[in-house]
């Protein structure tokens, strides 16, 4: 293992300022003169998954370019780097190895964890125990499990599970509301164990069951976390406690212990299939050549749209309503891995890095904004997401879905002149002169590019090899925009400002002078609430 911590290992090839590497000035000056070519198909089959780029910019001097830049940033290098546990997160001096934790054939102690994982999953389930779950957790201990939960258990399952990120309060009443304490397991993930909405939730479920007459709170409560001491101070009993280890990423748990929740909402079966599906796509990324490289190939486009094209955001249109919670994963995958502006010399990037990502299942999201991205002035490129075959019983829906799905992004490529506007304003009966100045309004720019990825059909299996089709592709970008795409900084910065301002609003801690006017008046003002 060489996931060790050490400061010195800042790896030499990334070092170079992207706006200065000749490599980025051909890439660049390529990329603005591609153009999305409607006549081609540009198909990449990656662990079962199809990936159609035929609705992204290209050229012949795009894709040379691609291949070179990658080169001069190492990248062969860096992704044995990452697939071996190296220390590819250079600034807390630790690997990013969560692959490891989906390889088939895991080292022991990955491999002790994940039995005891499922010896305890196995016990309950045989002795049909804990009818309700409330999983607490926030970001990454959360949005993944999330996800899974609702992508395989739509239907329902025999367990009532509740989710309990946010500190509001109202959260936790209703994450606990409508449950009987007795039957409940109350499931903590954190991988620091500091995180103050999940203890301070944590706490709120301890009291409940406490307040319920459960003599030993603790045995109903699991954590998951890299810090066992303090979950341990904190009372849970060590055989509660599952190990993560150090480094794994918290937006990158979900491979981990953190998906108890799942086994026990759905069934240890989608934690494996997941990993199955993941490890495939590893696999994919560690062996396919650059040109049919699914995440290579989807991190150039997502670096042309970016950083050449100017594209501010990333629209994630998932058409399964199953999949709902896939925007708000690939939003902390991609926000927190990629929002930032310096590289790794410390410098300014100079060059636009990771955008704002968001979105919503198709066909709803054509309701809501689609308006926006068809017509409106910026747009945005859009990963369309959809299952060749649906697992209900109605034909007539999927066809329709499926419909919707590939007239958007028809739309959005194509889009519709002038001419054709008013042939069709005109064919339709609207009267010559008003024709000519209503066709202006239905006009589509088009070219707007956009990602087809077709699942043959939602299973653990393919959800997995999704999940980490989007890691893979993020690192790709980190690597080639230079940043660290494994920190998040500016999220600590929020935190620390957090707790200082609770203590203020609770009268402990004297106001900060270096405070601005608003804030000072709004914690006088407010303090009154929260008596
Ligand atoms: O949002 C910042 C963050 O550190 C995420 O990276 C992480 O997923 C989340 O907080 C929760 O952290 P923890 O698992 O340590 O409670």
């Amino acid at each position: 293992m060489k996931n060790t911590k050490t400061d010195s290992a800042i790896p030499s090839a990334s070092l170079e300022s992207l706006a200065d590497l000749p490599e980025w000035l051909e890439f660049e000056q390529a990329a603005r003169t591609a153009r999305v070519d409607p006549s081609r198909l540009a198909l990449i089959n990656a662990a079962g998954i199809e990936l159609d780029l035929s609705g992204q910019h290209t050229s012949p001097a795009l894709e040379k370019a691609g291949a070179a830049l990658l080169k001069a940033r190492d990248f062969a290098g860096h992704r044995r780097l990452l697939l071996e546990g190296g220390i590819v997160n250079v600034t807390e001096g630790r690997g990013a190895w969560h692959t490891a934790l989906r390889a088939p054939a895991p080292a022991p102690d990955i491999a002790a964890e994940r039995q005891r994982l499922f010896e305890f999953i196995h016990t309950a389930d045989s002795e049909r125990r804990w009818r309700n779950i409330v999983h607490i957790g926030i970001g990454g201990s959360d949005w993944g499990v999330r996800l899974a939960v609702a992508a395989f258990g739509y239907a329902g399952t025999w367990r009532n599970v509740h989710f309990v990120a946010n500190i509001d309060g109202h959260a936790i009443q209703g994450g606990l509301s409508g449950f009987d304490p007795r039957e409940t397991l109350i499931v903590m993930a954190s991988k620091s164990f500091t995180t103050a909405e999940t203890l301070e939730n944590g706490l709120r479920a301890r009291e409940w069951l406490e307040a319920a007459g459960v003599q030993d709170p603790a045995s109903q409560m699991i954590a998951i976390t890299a810090r066992p001491d303090t979950a341990l101070k904190w009372g849970i009993p060590e055989a509660h406690i599952f190990k993560l280890w150090d480094w794994v990423g918290g937006r990158f748990s979900l491979w981990s212990a953190v998906s108890l929740t799942t086994a026990l909402a759905v069934s240890a079966d989608v934690i494996a299939g997941m990993q199955m599906g993941a490890a495939a796509m590893d696999n994919h990324f560690a062996e396919a050549p650059i040109a049919e490289n699914a995440p290579v190939q989807m991190a150039l486009s997502g670096v042309v749209n970016r950083s050449v094209l100017g594209y501010g955001s990333l629209n994630i249109a998932p058409y399964d309503f199953r999949l709902a919670n896939l925007v708000p994963y690939i939003q902390q995958l991609e926000m927190e891995s990629l929002g930032k502006s310096v590289d790794l010399s410390g410098r300014p990037v100079k060059i636009p890095t990771g955008p704002a990502v968001w979105g919503m299942p198709g066909t709803d999201a054509q309701h809501t904004f689609f308006q926006w991205l068809h017509q409106g002035s910026d747009g945005a490129p859009v990963d369309f997401i959809v299952c060749a075959q649906a697992d209900h019983a109605w034909p007539q829906h999927h066809r329709i879905l499926l419909a919707n799905c590939l007239a958007q992004r028809q739309a959005l490529s194509q889009g519709k002149s002038y001419e054709d506007a008013l042939a069709l304003c005109l064919t339709s009966g609207v009267e010559p002169e008003r024709a000519k100045w209503l066709a202006h309004h239905r006009v589509y720019g088009g070219g707007r590019p956009s990602n087809l990825i077709v699942l043959p059909r939602l299973s653990p299996y393919t959800l997995g090899a999704l999940l980490a089709l989007y890691e893979h592709k993020v690192f790709v970008q980190g690597l080639i925009w230079g940043i660290n795409p494994f920190d998040q900084w500016g999220v600590e910065y929020g935190k620390q400002l957090a707790s200082g301002l609770t203590r203020q609003l609770a009268g402990e801690l004297e106001m900060c002078e270096s405070y601005d006017a608003s804030t000072r008046y709004w914690v006088d003002r407010l303090k009154d609430g929260t008596d």
